[in-house]
């Protein structure tokens, strides 16, 4: 698929990504994505961010709530056009059309700290992607991502029954395969791309970056409390989140 394509495949099914959004997002980041990358984030009161892949905006919304100034970027216009529509306050987020592999638009080094939340697996050339946000950031800067964990979430996995047992089991299948996969639930079908987590660490090296600590994000008791149906995520975890060091 190239580069035109999955803008209009995202283009088609934004209405529908976006639809169960509220002001934190949906219900996976309200539970594992936010609280990891804002632990991972700390302070970050007058500091100006980047939000590479925005999305529908609700992270920056929540960054700007905490001080930050926010560049957000997306390829999707549509995305940007829902975004703008739910950012009532749209001076303090400058919502800009880009391609996260190739965002030569931006100054180098003009960023105090970048975070991406569940685009890296979505694009194509992530190696590309992670040199440019090396670029735009300052030295001693960090960069946070979130991706579909690639040990567990992999081309045809997902949720078995062993009847003899009366057990589910997590399938993981075709690990070692890269490239790009379909997930075949959602209408369009969305389009990922699966590498081994070797393949991310050293990609993330070699853009130059040093890996400060990752996060596998489970669920706390309160949020089980909340919301149970999260109990099968202490089985495996959906996602990893990277912070990264300039
Ligand atoms: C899974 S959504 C996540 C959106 C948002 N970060 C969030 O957490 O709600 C992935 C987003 O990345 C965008 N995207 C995918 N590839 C991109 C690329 N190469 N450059 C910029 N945006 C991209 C899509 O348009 C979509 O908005």
């Amino acid at each position: 698929m190239n580069t035109e394509q999955a803008i209009q495949r995202w283009n088609r099914y934004a209405e529908r990504y976006t639809a169960n959004y509220d002001e934190q997002g949906d219900i996976h980041r309200v539970v594992l994505l936010n609280p990891t990358i804002f632990s991972l984030l700390g302070e970050v009161d007058g500091n100006h961010l980047l939000d590479a892949g925005c999305g529908e905006g609700y992270l920056s919304r929540l960054l700007v709530k905490k001080g930050a100034r926010v560049t957000a970027v997306d390829f999707s216009q549509k995305m940007l056009d829902i975004a703008m529509e739910r950012t009532p306050q749209q001076e303090a987020i400058q919502f800009l059309h880009g391609n996260c592999e190739n965002l030569s638009f931006l100054a180098d080094e003009q960023f105090d700290g970048i975070v991406s939340n569940m685009v890296l697996q979505d694009l194509e050339d992530y190696q590309a992607a992670l040199c440019e946000m090396f670029r735009l950031l300052k030295p001693n800067s960090t960069f946070i991502f979130s991706i579909l964990h690639p040990c567990f979430v992999t081309p045809n996995s997902g949720w078995m029954r062993h009847e003899q047992l009366d057990q589910q089991y997590w399938k993981v299948q075709h690990y070692f395969y890269e490239g790009e996969y379909h997930q075949l639930d959602a209408d369009p079908p969305i389009v990922l791309y699966h590498r081994t987590l070797t393949s991310y660490v050293q990609a993330i090296r070699q853009a130059g970056f040093t890996i400060e600590t990752i996060v596998e994000p489970k669920p706390s008791q309160d949020m089980l409390r909340k919301y149970p149906q999260f109990a099968e995520d202490l089985h495996c975890a959906d996602f990893i989140v990277f912070k990264l060091k300039k």
